[in-house]
C-alpha cells in the first residue's frame, strides 16, 4: 500500500482530493498537513478537519505555515470573496463543524520527522502553495531521499488562472516553489492547469455522486456543484456547467497514473518578473538545455476522474 502525506489548502477541490485519498483502499494516508492558500490557515485546517470528520476518518491533521516563506502581504485568498458570485470555496466549507482537533505538532515537524524515520518510501502530494514542503526541505535537505514521488498540483504552460502567467498555488509562494523544483526529489510530477482543465466534471456527474447516498458522495456533489456555479458565473462561454477539480486529479493519479499524460521537462519558477511572477517556466523547446526535473502533465482524462470518484465514494 502506498504511504502518502497530503499537503492541502482546503477549499472545495482539496476536499474532494482528501476524501479520495482517505477512502481509497490502496492509499495509506498517514497525515494531512495544512497551509495558507485558498483561505487563511485557520480555515484550511478547520475545513480539513470538517472533511475528515464528515467521512469518519481519523487521519491526523497538522497545521503548517500561515504565510508564504518570503513574502508578506502577498494576497493568498483570491478565491474568498463571499460578497460575490466568485466565491468558489467560502471561508468555511458547507459541512458540519469539526468534532476532532488538529495535532499539536506542526506540519513541517511532522513531515521532517516522518521522512527521517521512514523505513519505506513515502509519497508527498502537495495541492496548495508549497510553503510547508520548501520549509521542510530547508530544515533537512536529506528528507528528499525518503520520498519516492512528489506530486504537485500547480503551474501552467499555456495560461494561468491568477494572472495570464501564473497558477494560484505557485503564485501564492513562488520562492517556495522555486526551492522545491531544485530540491533533488527523485521524481516530481507536476499536474498543471493544462491537464486539470481537461478533466471537467459536469452537473450530471454531481447528481450521480449525490445518488451514491454516502457522506463522501453527497459532499462531493455539493462541493463540485459550488465550483460549477462559480466557473459558470466567471468564465463566460468558455466553461459552462462544468468545472475542473484540480486537486482530485492528483490523488486519483496515485492509483490510476494513466489519468494524466506527462512529458519529462525542465521546470523552474519565475520569482522576480513584475508581470510574470509565479509562472512555471516549462522548457518545451526541442533543444531545451536544462536537465529534466519534472514529469509535466499536459492532459487529464475526465472519464477516469469521475469513475474513480464514484467507485471510491460509493
Ligand atoms: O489553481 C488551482 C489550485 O489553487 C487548486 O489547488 C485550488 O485548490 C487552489 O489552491
Ligand atoms: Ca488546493
Amino acid at each position: 500500500m502506498r504511504k502518502v502525506i497530503l499537503d492541502v489548502d482546503t477549499g472545495t477541490d482539496d476536499a474532494v482530493a482528501i476524501m479520495f485519498a482517505a477512502l481509497h483502499p490502496s492509499v495509506e494516508l498517514i497525515g494531512v498537513t495544512t497551509v495558507n492558500g485558498n483561505v487563511p490557515l485557520a480555515n484550511t485546517t478547520d475545513n480539513t478537519l470538517r472533511v475528515l470528520d464528515h467521512i469518519g476518518s481519523s487521519v491526523p491533521v497538522y497545521p503548517g505555515l500561515a504565510h508564504p516563506i518570503a513574502r508578506r502581504g502577498f494576497p493568498g485568498q483570491l478565491h474568498f470573496r463571499p460578497d460575490t458570485k466568485h466565491d468558489m470555496h467560502g471561508q468555511a466549507l458547507p459541512l458540519p463543524e469539526p468534532r476532532s482537533s488538529a495535532q499539536d505538532t506542526d506540519a513541517v515537524s511532522f513531515i521532517v520527522s516522518t521522512l527521517r524515520a521512514a523505513t519505506a518510501p513515502v509519497t508527498l502530494v502537495a495541492v496548495g502553495p508549497l510553503s510547508n514542503i520548501a520549509t521542510a526541505v530547508s530544515v533537512d535537505p536529506s528528507i528528499v531521499d525518503a520520498v519516492d514521488e512528489l506530486v504537485i498540483m500547480g503551474g501552467a504552460h499555456s495560461y494561468g488562472n491568477v494572472t495570464p502567467s501564473a497558477e494560484f498555488n505557485i503564485w501564492t509562494d513562488p520562492e517556495a516553489a522555486f526551492m522545491v523544483f531544485s530540491a533533488g526529489f527523485a521524481k516530481v510530477t507536476l499536474v498543471t492547469l493544462d491537464a486539470t482543465h481537461q478533466a471537467l466534471v459536469t452537473r450530471a456527474d454531481c447528481e450521480a455522486f449525490a445518488a451514491l447516498g454516502t457522506p463522501a458522495g453527497e459532499a462531493a456533489s455539493a462541493l463540485i456543484s459550488r465550483r460549477i456555479n462559480a466557473y459558470t458565473a466567471n468564465h463566460g462561454a468558455a466553461i459552462t456547467d462544468t468545472a475542473p477539480v484540480h486537486d482530485a486529479v492528483c490523488t486519483v493519479y496515485l492509483v490510476r497514473p494513466d489519468i494524466i499524460t506527462t512529458r519529462e521537462l525542465h521546470v523552474t519558477v519565475e520569482t522576480t518578473g513584475r508581470l510574470t511572477v509565479g509562472r512555471t517556466v516549462i522548457d518545451t523547446r526541442p533543444n531545451a538545455n536544462g536537465k529534466p526535473n519534472a514529469h509535466v502533465a499536459f492532459t487529464a482524462d475526465p472519464g477516469v476522474l469521475v469513475s474513480q470518484l464514484k467507485e471510491t465514494f460509493s
